[in-house]
């Protein structure tokens, strides 16, 4: 894929470089994937807009549940189907369409472009942060302003722009206690199985109802202010979104309002899974010797990572403790990004609002979400320059799920809404 950037990229007449970033992890051999860095452009007398997206996915198998291979783009009717379509392969070529259309209908490029495109932002974007620290006076130095098309619309019909993201911490917890899998007939009852200490200690750290149980995590968010709360009035969203975007009726909330606060600015913890554990289909009699839990929790205003961290291990070993068991047990922080909550009324937004209007005919609402891209606050504070979420894709794309997809018309209109926006940029004046 970062290849596939460098040829597109250069063969529209940008500068392109790829800046590798070492082994993944510690102790690893596996090479991160490079980011891919260029310029489109570079009249002092325009204004220089710095665009971020990634180029890495989430995993897809067909066995998953897809309808087609995941990894060949299929239209169907008026949509385009495969992993990446909206999240992001789509919108990072859209940036790549909108310089082609340029250069075909002979209109002149409006702003520097300066391209920041990466390939582990689905794994908490490990190595960027340190590269934009390094690089904001120097690669990033003339950049006047971010945008970043990596959400989506909240419900089908109506655009918006995106101003806070929840930050995200990502946890593993290990439990181990024979040297192998073992015969459940002939163990079973005999020794502390790791899977049966594991699930009590998940258990544990959130409730069916999405309260977290982690004693001090709710008293480090931000209380909701009266102002806050009603800009959650005019949001055109409704349950049925949440149905049809879901496929089910299983909202914890009945409301609107109290769904979208759960999703933008509360903290939630999410189970994801349990690598070791049995999970072929048929019925195997077997204890597993080490399994390994995966939890995350999405993080809002105030929530400090290091400070999260301290609750989650103290809550475990506390939990921990009281089994008593002769496991081994062992919490580990995989990744975490921080939460992002920005200025809506920066001229950044304002040339937004502006291209939005120009391509949909409507105003678009202002969103926070629940998703995490964990650069969007480093490029903020390292730049010093405003961030902009513009979205492409609607809220039912099945982002990280089957069948991801991207409307054509999200598609066509998204690409338009890219480049008015940077025509609208090129001219707003600063506020
Ligand atoms: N495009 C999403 C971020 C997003 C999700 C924005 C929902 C708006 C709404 C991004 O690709 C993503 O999935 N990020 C990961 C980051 C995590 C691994 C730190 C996420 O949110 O799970
Ligand atoms: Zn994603």
């Amino acid at each position: 894929m970062a290849h596939f950037l460098e040829k597109e990229l250069k063969a529209l007449g940008a500068q392109v470089e790829l800046r590798e970033l070492g082994p993944q992890g510690a102790g690893t051999n596996v090479d991160l994937p490079p980011i891919v860095l260029g310029k489109y452009g570079n009249d002092p007398n325009k204004r220089t807009i710095l665009v971020y997206g990634h180029y890495d996915v989430q995993p897809a198998l067909l066995e998953d549940g897809w309808d087609t291979e995941p990894f060949t783009l299929v239209q169907k009717d008026d949509k385009l189907i495969g992993r990446g379509s909206t999240d992001d392969k789509g919108p990072v070529l859209g940036w790549i369409n909108s310089i082609e259309a340029h250069q075909q209908a002979g209109i002149e490029f409006p702003v520097n472009l300066v391209f920041c495109f990466e390939g582990m932002e689905e794994y908490g974007s490990e190595g960027l942060d340190d590269l934009i620290h390094e690089e904001a006076n120097k690669f990033f130095k003339d950049v006047d302003a971010t945008c970043i098309s990596d959400n989506y619309w909240l419900g089908t019909t109506h655009p918006v722009l995106t101003y806070g993201l929840r930050g995200c911490s990502y946890y593993s917890v290990t439990v181990e206690g024979p040297s192998a899998d073992l015969h459940s007939g002939i163990f079973g009852g005999m020794v502390s199985e790791p899977l049966i200490d594991l699930t009590h200690v998940l258990a544990q750290l959130v409730d069916p109802q999405g309260k977290i149980l982690i004693p001090g995590v709710n008293d480090l968010v931000a209380p909701l202010t009266p102002d806050e709360e009603k800009l959650y009035d005019n949001i055109k969203y409704s349950m049925d979104d949440l149905y049809s975007a879901t496929g089910s009726k299983t909202n914890l909330f009945d409301t609107e309002k109290e769904s979208l606060k759960a999703r933008w600015r509360y903290p939630t913890l999410s189970l994801h899974g349990i690598e070791g554990a049995f999970s072929a289909p048929g019925a195997k009699t077997v204890i597993p010797a080490k399994v390994i839990g995966k939890f995350s929790l999405r993080t809002v205003p105030n929530i400090q990572p290091r400070e999260l961290d301290e609750l989650v291990f103290k809550h475990i070993d506390n939990v921990w403790k009281k089994l008593n068991s002769k496991n081994k047990i062992e919490v580990k922080l995989l990744h975490d990004g921080l939460w992002w909550l920005s200025d809506p009324h920066h001229w950044n937004f304002e040339a937004a609002k502006k291209a939005t209007k120009a391509v949909w005919h409507v105003d678009p609402d202002l969103t926070r979400e629940g998703g995490s891209i964990p650069v969007t606050l480093t490029f903020e504070q390292a730049l010093k320059k405003n961030v902009l979420l513009l979205p492409m894709g609607r809220g039912d794309d099945g982002a990280h799920s089957i069948n991801e997809k991207i409307n054509v018309d999200n598609y066509i209109n998204g690409v338009k809404t890219l480049s008015a926006y940077l025509h609208y940029v090129s001219v707003e004046p600063s506020s």
